[in-house]
């Protein structure tokens, strides 16, 4: 084929572990909740900026130093991160990375989680905890599309690669991973239970 593709965009998405999921999301649920009806500043800030749901993104960030249970999903997380950095073929060498931020995101019925990339770090990601069916997955926008300019629409049946935006299921017990430059976003819970899911960003220096 004359034509190749180059700069690709790589998502990563696997099974946090092969077992004991069920446990472990059990116990992380009973965490994040604790720490919203704990958490009011970040209830204050979630008002604001979060509407109908509630993050620690702004209050209690650093979870994985605060919380044993969030120290052992840091430690699982940290395997998936550095096999999406071999993917992308990130140069790492002599390199400290670490997970910067890690924080509790609540989505209740009709909360919603509008269009963002998440700054100061270069891989993030999301790990799903509770996920009622019929919740809306993560949906990432192509990197270029503030570049398309006069480009014609894509065809209905272009493959999945080829279209502008992609849209991964929300599934307890799996991670997804992306370069934190990636723009993602929420849509509105249709579910009328609460949607549960913990973000997380990582460093190097
Ligand atoms: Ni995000």
């Amino acid at each position: 084929m004359p034509a190749r593709a180059w700069f690709p965009t790589y998502i990563y998405s696997e099974p946090l572990q092969a077992s004991g999921l069920a446990r472990f999301n059990a116990e992380l649920a009973d965490e994040c909740r604790k720490l919203r009806d704990f958490d009011a500043a970040g209830r204050r800030w979630s008002a604001g900026n979060y509407p109908g749901g509630y993050t620690s993104y702004a209050s209690m960030n650093e979870l994985h130093h605060f919380s044993s249970t969030f120290a052992a999903l840091e430690k699982r997380l940290t395997r998936h991160m550095r096999a999406f950095a071999r993917t992308l073929e990130l140069d790492l060498r002599g390199r400290t990375v670490r997970m910067s931020d890690c924080w509790v995101n609540i989505m209740p019925e009709n909360a919603a989680h509008s269009l963002h990339l998440h700054p100061l770090s270069f891989i993030s990601g999301t790990y799903y905890v509770v996920t009622p069916k019929g919740c809306p997955g993560l949906k990432f926008e192509d990197p270029r599309l503030s570049k398309f300019m006069a480009a014609p629409p894509r065809r209905p049946d272009a493959r999945p690669a080829s279209r502008p935006h992609v849209t991964y299921a929300a599934e307890a017990g799996r991670v997804i991973l992306f370069e934190s430059w990636l723009r993602h976003e929420v849509a509105a819970n249709r579910a009328a239970e609460e949607r549960i899911s913990i973000s997380f960003n990582y460093h190097w220096a």
